[in-house]
């Protein structure tokens, strides 16, 4: 299977975040839009069904979603977001005013600090993560240990790695640039924000492939 069962339809994802956030998985994304200025444009890397932008497109109506799963994208251009197939292993990242990530941190161990960086040369004012510490895969409900395990199935392959406050928190203080950490989901996760180090002045990079 390419990806797991929780990523081959948008409604069994956005079910799943119900069930995993007692019925109110758009808690820690107001908090993501709320360190996020009214106007900036925004890059939403691994932005899955986008719930990012429920919260944004009153606010930031520049807002682009990136995402390996072209089940997801095509889902999300036909919801007219503005929507492109991307890998953040091999792919430019867009410059942006804000460079976000949420719940796709694991993906990318053991380079993580290497993305961080990476999405900080890409934003002129800053990054945010948001990232789960408590995971489904140590729940003691068996289906919940099954949707954990389950969105670490990406593009054949599989991640067995998830954060714990202790790594997430190594990880942060460890990246140049980190300004502040809170807690976020009930506890469940973590939003940390970094300066970004992209020019003010410049528009976007001449290396930017043009995106479908
Ligand atoms: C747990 S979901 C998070 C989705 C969304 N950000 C949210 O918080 O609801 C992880 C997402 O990361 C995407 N993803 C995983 N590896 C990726 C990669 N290398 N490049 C781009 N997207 C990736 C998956 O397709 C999936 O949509």
């Amino acid at each position: 299977m390419r990806f797991g069962f929780l990523y081959q339809h948008p409604w069994i994802y956005d079910l799943a975040l119900y069930g995993l956030y007692h019925g109110d998985p758009h808690a820690r994304f107001k908090q993501v839009a709320n360190e996020i200025p009214k106007g900036a444009s925004v890059v939403d890397l691994c932005a899955g069904t986008s719930f990012l932008f429920r919260q944004l497109q009153e606010k930031c109506p520049n807002y682009q979603a990136f995402d390996i799963n072209p089940r997801l994208v095509k889902h999300l251009q036909k919801r007219g977001i503005n929507a492109h197939s991307f890998d953040v292993r091999t792919d430019a990242i867009p410059q942006a005013d804000v460079v976000t990530m949420c719940s796709s941190l694991y993906h990318f161990h053991p380079n993580c600090k290497d993305i961080i960086q990476q999405m900080q040369n890409s934003a002129r004012e800053k990054v945010i993560v948001l990232e789960p510490v408590h995971n489904a895969k140590n729940s003691r409900f068996a289906f919940m240990r099954l949707l954990g395990a389950q969105a670490g199935i990406v593009d054949g392959k599989i991640n067995e790695f998830y954060f714990s406050p202790d790594a997430f928190q190594d990880l942060i203080h460890h990246t140049s640039g980190f300004q502040k950490v809170a807690p976020a989901g009930d506890g469940r996760d973590m939003l940390a924000i970094f300066d970004g180090h992209a020019s003010t002045t410049s528009e976007p990079s001449p290396q930017t492939p043009a995106y479908s």
